[in-house]
């Protein structure tokens, strides 16, 4: 056939060229071109390794590496043409290769299919992504840290069902942020483990017919091992699905964060104020200073968890080994990445210019009836039975609600008409400060438990912040 209609390494077989929309539906290199970088240190290594086994000569080996590193420097440059017909990114620099040096360029695919090249890519590409979030992660740790520092001293009525509930200090309530984001770094961190094993030398599927040194290759690239199953090496996303778990996980984390700033921005409850540079104004009413920064972060977290859907999906349906449908895993990896490479590191400028109003924090937790539970606990402790004790305060409350007062506000006999253990110690119970000090177990809101925590957050946001330094890429 026409060689010049049919361009395709895999022509041979075929009497007609593809159809121009196959060839749209079937070309990925509209967005796999961001694993050039990586293909091109792919296949170094491997013809290194082909060197050394003598499939390929030294001289041969330094053509081929000369001649990637040019293509490397083209693309960075902007010179390297996207052309449908390349397919991918792997045939693409494949293909320029060949015309830069030519007979040689030819080699370098000894001993090796797109399966195993693509899965080594992606794998490579996720690792250092990984790598980058976790240095982001680390600031948003700090930034969240920081601002529970500053915090101390300031009490907020803590909500659930988003009805006020009890006393909280501020610098407990960020800190359990520390905690969401921490769970998410060990996430992100065990991702770049899932990276470890490398499919290369899995050939298409089933190994190839050289004495390929895939151990030496995949010290070379950054990978513990080569994989143990060639099946398994081209046909395996675990670390795709992994990484999209873990963004999932940690983009709702920043979706939930979003969601309380923006109710807690509102004038209804002024608790926070949120920098001009992460808002926006209205086209039409001028007053307006809208949250948008935060509704993007939750409509990105909805992005974030539909493409990791979307992957499992997308494998679920597969039989072994490599199928065409696993082209498009890199599109919900993409996507991903290039969100959280904005969400992270926006949040942590973020948090760290938040301004807390802490005085409307605290009148609306002297406002609320948040320390009835500390009242039934006080009757409790002078024998009344706690259910007894929960609903005699409900009657108090909601007398105060009728006739308009605060718990604080009710005169001894009135207390003692509901219940006559009641006594002086009443109005010291009925105190912000010392409701706080009562919460004395592991973990709780206690003035002295959250100092000796935010030291110890201190403690371990230095050694996120090591490890990730020791990986940044
Ligand atoms: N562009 C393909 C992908 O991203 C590369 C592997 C294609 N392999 C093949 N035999 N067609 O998955």
């Amino acid at each position: 056939m026409n060689e010049e209609k049919n361009n395709y390494f895999w022509s041979g077989r075929f009497e007609t060229p593809p159809h121009e929309l196959f060839q749209q539906l079937n070309a990925s290199i509209t967005y796999d071109w961001r694993l050039a970088p990586y293909d091109i240190q792919g296949s170094i290594a491997h013809a290194c390794m082909l060197a050394a086994i003598g499939v390929l000569t030294t001289a041969e080996f330094d053509e081929i590496k000369t001649g990637l590193g040019q293509i490397m420097a083209e693309m960075a440059q902007g010179e390297f043409a996207i052309n449908l017909e390349d397919e991918d990114i792997h045939t693409a620099i494949e293909k320029r290769l060949i015309d830069k040096i030519g007979d040689t360029g030819k080699k370098l695919h000894t001993a090796r299919s797109r399966n195993d090249q693509v899965a080594t890519d992606l794998a490579l590409f996720i690792r250092e992504q990984c790598r980058q979030h976790l240095c982001d992660l680390a600031l948003l740790l700090k930034a969240v840290h920081g601002q529970s520092a500053a915090a101390t001293g300031v009490i907020l009525p803590g909500y659930t069902h988003l009805q006020r509930a009890q006393p909280v200090l501020l610098s407990h309530h960020l800190l359990a942020y520390f905690e969401m984001f921490s769970r998410d770094f060990t996430r992100l961190r065990r991702v770049l483990d899932s990276t470890l094993s490398m499919p290369l030398g899995a050939g298409a599927l089933a190994g190839v017919n050289y004495p390929v040194k895939r151990g030496d290759v995949a010290l070379e690239l950054g990978f513990e091992r080569p994989g143990a199953n060639s099946v398994d090496d081209v046909s395996n996303r675990d670390f795709a699905l992994d990484y999209l778990a873990a963004a999932s996980n940690l983009s709702m984390h920043l979706s939930r964060l979003a969601a309380e700033l923006i109710i807690w921005s509102s004038q209804e409850f002024d608790f926070v104020e949120i920098a001009d540079a992460f808002t926006s104004g209205s086209s039409i009413m001028p007053q307006k200073k809208n949250p948008d920064a935060c509704e993007l972060l939750r409509a990105k977290a909805v992005r974030v968890a539909a493409s990791q859907q979307g992957l499992t999906s997308l494998l679920g349906g597969l039989p072994l080994s490599y199928n065409k449908d696993m082209q498009e895993d890199k599109l919900y990896v993409f996507d991903t990445v290039d969100i959280l490479l904005v969400t992270i590191p926006l949040t942590a400028a973020m948090v760290d210019t938040l301004e807390f109003n802490a005085g409307r924090m605290r009148a609306a937790a002297e406002e609320s009836f948040a320390l009835a539970a500390d009242i039934a606990d006080y009757l409790a402790a002078k024998g009344v039975p706690f259910r007894d004790a929960h609903r005699i305060v409900g009657r108090l409350v909601r007398k105060c609600i009728d006739e308009k007062k605060h718990l604080r506000d009710l005169t001894l006999d009135e207390l003692k008409a509901e219940a006559t253990q009641f006594d002086d110690a009443f109005y010291e119970v009925i105190d912000l400060e010392a409701s706080l000090k009562r919460k004395a177990s592991e973990g709780g809101t206690g003035p002295a438990l959250v100092a000796a925590q935010l030291k110890l957050a201190a403690k371990r946001l230095e050694e996120m912040r090591r490890a990730a330094e020791s990986l940044r890429p």
